[in-house]
């Protein structure tokens, strides 16, 4: 089990245990994260997952997709480190990511 700290964008924290292999945004739709919704069930296409990734994890975290771009381009309230928590995977390389959240929609 590794540790995910979602930081709501009024300062909340969640510290939630996620297994190897779920996604960001399964682990928080598990512990109810406020401000992480997941329409679509993690198909890359609703951008209701939509999470900014702390640079010390950016590597680890991967590359995004050309999907995962193209939906997040122009998405509100994009910033250079927004990530789709639905394309990410944890892994132990990911133990103690930081993930904060964007004013809810
Ligand atoms: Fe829909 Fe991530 S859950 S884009």
């Amino acid at each position: 089990m590794s540790k995910i700290i979602f930081i709501e964008h009024d300062g909340s924290q969640h510290i939630v245990e996620a297994e190897s292999g779920e996604s960001l945004m399964q682990c928080a739709l598990n512990h109810r994260v406020p401000g992480i919704v997941g329409d679509c069930g993690g198909c890359c296409s609703c951008g209701t997952c939509h999470g900014y990734i702390d640079t010390h994890w950016q590597l680890a975290a991967g590359e995004q997709s050309d999907d995962e771009r193209l939906m997040l381009d122009g998405a509100d309230h994009e910033q250079p480190n927004s990530r789709l928590t639905c394309q990410i995977r944890m892994s132990p390389a990911l133990d103690g990511i930081i993930v904060r959240l964007p004013p809810p929609l």
